[in-house]
This record gives structure tokens, sequence and C-alpha cells, in this order.
């Protein structure tokens, strides 16, 4: 059977631009990437010939009636508009994280998306890839028995990163939404929904120096506008309890620690930012079982998120990286951070009924093997490792 691809384009050929156009126009056969534009003209054109696409301006992309899917990889403050114009155009998107800056913004799209009946996917997608979907896969068959509490810890140097991407000091991009967001994902995609959250947060050396040889900004006087130290207790609707640490005025040496506790193991699960983090098991005798992938992905396949999208669309079913879960996760952050001006719990508003979690066993084990792709398009959940 022929498949009926979906004609995109994507808006923002920046940093991360390289990876989503190489596995879009490579990797999954569902999307057909056509066009890209860019506020930056050399950049623009630059992707556009690298990866043999139109480049044009946004107005041209929201004009041509063949693209039916944009990819908004603009900076977090772009994406409310990008997002918006795009929906407005009946256009459906898959937007890189977050879904926005503020509540009010995120909501807002959310109800766009309904209304002209489109779609709104919204990363990170790497919930998709081989090592979250494993981690899913130990818990669900029961590996660890029932989950009762989570770890989560994350700390960067944003002092440095800051000099080079100077969102990151601002409101939206700080790093528990800028990669807080990875954690609170994975967890919301195996958990569920979270019910109540408390937080405490601060600002640390809000004034410093671009130190960095080199960068536009270099020697320039530096605002951190958003805070940089954040912890918080949640509480999930399932009655598990989180314990969260964010902390970007760390060092470059990361430590990232995802870990689940379990009544009769604890699931290690590593860096929730990279498709490829090892899975383990700690078992009640101490041994640790490295657990192998059950689920393919396991190198860097930003857009898989996008290429799911595509076939649900195309079947006509939910979609996985969907905008209730992303909105979810980022009113979830934005309670952490209200919880921590007000000294009140926050109690979330938003739900989201969990994503399907992908079939086990399409690895990419060459020409003779499943193929990672044929996940995607299995609307049946069909497992071939299933019990
Ligand atoms: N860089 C990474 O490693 C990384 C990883 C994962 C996700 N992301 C996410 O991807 C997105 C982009 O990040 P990046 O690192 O590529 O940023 P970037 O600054 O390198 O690129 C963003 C591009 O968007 C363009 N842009 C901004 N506003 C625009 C508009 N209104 N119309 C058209 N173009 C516009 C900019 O000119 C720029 O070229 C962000 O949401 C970020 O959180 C980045």
């Amino acid at each position: 059977m022929e498949i009926k691809t979906i004609k995109a384009a994507v808006v923002g050929c920046g940093a991360i631009s390289d990876i989503y156009m190489q596995n879009l126009t490579e990797r999954f056969q569902v999307i057909k990437l056509v066009a890209c534009t860019d506020l930056n003209e050399e950049r623009m054109q630059q992707q556009a010939k690298k990866y043999h696409l139109q480049a044009g301006s946004w107005q041209e992309i929201l004009e041509n009636p063949e693209i039916e899917m944009v990819i908004n990889l603009t900076n977090p403050k772009a994406h409310y508009q990008i997002t918006r114009a795009a929906l407005e155009h009946k256009k459906h998107v898959f937007s890189e994280k977050m879904i926005a800056v503020s509540l009010e913004e995120g909501k807002e799209l959310c109800r766009l998306a309904k209304e002209n009946g489109v779609r709104l996917g919204v990363a990170p997608d790497t919930f998709l890839g081989g090592s979250i979907q494993t981690a899913r896969y130990i818990v669900e068959k029961g590996l660890i028995g029932e989950v009762l509490s989570a770890v989560v810890s994350l700390n960067r140097n944003f002092d440095i990163f800051g000099d080079i991407l100077p969102h990151l000091h601002k409101e939206g991009g700080n790093l528990p939404f800028d990669c807080g967001c990875y954690y609170m994902t994975a967890l919301a995609s195996i958990i569920g929904p979270a019910k109540r959250v408390c937080g405490f947060a601060r600002l640390h050396q809000p004034e410093r120096i671009n130190r960095r040889v080199g960068a536009p900004a270099f020697g320039e006087k530096v605002q951190v506008e958003a805070e940089n130290i954040v912890t918080a207790a949640v509480e999930y609707g399932n009655g598990v309890l989180a314990t969260v640490h964010f902390n970007s005025e760390s060092l470059l040496d990361e430590r990232p620690c995802l870990e689940l506790y379990g009544t009769e193991g604890i699931l290690i699960m590593g860096d929730p930012n990279r498709f490829e983090s090892p899975v383990s098991v700690k078992k009640m005798l101490g041994e640790t079982l490295h657990f192998p992938f059950t689920h393919g992905y396991t190198q860097n396949a930003r857009g898989v998120g996008a290429a799911e999208m595509a076939w649900a669309i195309r079947q006509d079913r939910p979609h996985r990286a969907g905008m209730e879960m992303a909105f979810h996760v980022f009113e979830l952050i934005h309670g952490m951070l209200i919880s921590a001006r007000t000294g009140q719990f926050y109690e979330l508003e938003s739900g989201f009924e969990m994503p399907e979690a992908l079939p086990a066993g399409y690895l990419d084990n060459g020409f003779w093997g499943p193929t990672e792709e044929s996940a995607l398009a299995l609307s049946d959940g069909f497992c071939l490792f299933s019990s």
C-alpha cells in the first residue's frame, strides 16, 4: 500500500533543525518535508540547500494549501505566535518544547487546535524513544511491582550555556522548562497526571557578565530573569510521590537522575533528554539488571513525535505526543513556580489520557528485522513481544 505522506514545513532553521531535517527527510517515510523558513535569511538558505527544501517566507508557507503540517523549531518566545498562526490557517502543528511561555498562551493554543479541528503535538518526543518506552514496558510488566515514589535531579551550568543561548536566562527558557520538561514528561508518560505540587525557587546571582569570547554579547552585563534553582514535591493522581531538584547554577558535569521506586525493585532511567540512555533495574537482593531495549529509536530520533502524529492523522486516531499531556507538564512546571511564589500547594487543573505505549519489538534490526517506523504505523498496538 502506498503511504499517503504529509507535506510539512519547518519554521526555525537553528541548532536543532539539523537533526529534525535529517530525520524527517531520511528516516520517517510518512512525512515529506518540503519547505523551511527563518527570520535569518542565511540560515534558511543554508538549510534549504542542504536538505533540498524550498526556502520562502512564513506567509508563503501559511498560504500554501499543500503544506498540511508546520514544525515549529523557533525559540520558546516565538512558539505562541507561530503555532497560533498555523492553527488559524488550519495546519497541524508539531512544536518544540515547550508549548508556549505563559499558561494563558498554552491554553489558547489548545483551544484553537480543537476549534479548528487540527492536531497540536509538542516535544519533548524523547519519551517515544527506546529508553523511556523500555522503562515504561518494565513498569507495565510489573517488574518493579507497584511504583510508590520517584526521584528527579537535574543540574547544569547555565552561566556557561547562557553566554551562547541567552534565552536560557529568560522566562520560559530557564532550566525547569528548557530541560526539566524531559524529566516531567517521562514521568507523565509512565505515571500519568499529577494532582498537586509544592515548590521552592530562588534566583541566584541575577546579574553577571557574558564571558564568552566570540559571543555577540561578550563583555556585556547579563540580567538573569528567571529562577535558576527549583525544588518541588509532586503528588500524582495514582498516589506516586516525586521529589524534584533542578539547579542550573551547577557544574558542567551533569548528574542526571530519574528513578522510580517500586515495591519490588528500583528502575534507574538515566537522562531522559537522550534516546539511548541505559535502563536498569535493581532487584531485592541488590543485583542490578541492565535491561536490553525493547523498543526502537535508540539513537537521536528527534522528529519521531511529528512522524507519529502524521501516522495518527492518516489513521484518524489520537497521537501520542499530544497537546493535553504537553500542557499538563507545562502547567505542572508553572505550578512549581506559582507554589514557590504563593507559599501554597498548586492544584493542577488539567489532565490527560495516557498515550498508548508504542508496540514493543520494532528495533530496526536491518532489512530482515522489523522496521522502527512500523511501531509508529501500527494502530492496533500489535507487539512483537506481547505476552
Ligand atoms: N538546541 C538544542 O539542543 C535543542 C534541543 C532540543 C530542543 N530544542 C528546542 O528547539 C527550539 C529551537 O532551539 P534551537 O536551539 O534550534 O534555537 P536557535 O536559536 O538555534 O534557532 C531558532 C531559530 O528560530 C528562528 N526564529 C525565531 N523566531 C522566528 C520567527 N518568528 N519566524 C521564523 N524564524 C524564527 C531564529 O532566527 C533561529 O534561527 C527551542 O524550542 C528549543 O527549546 C533545542
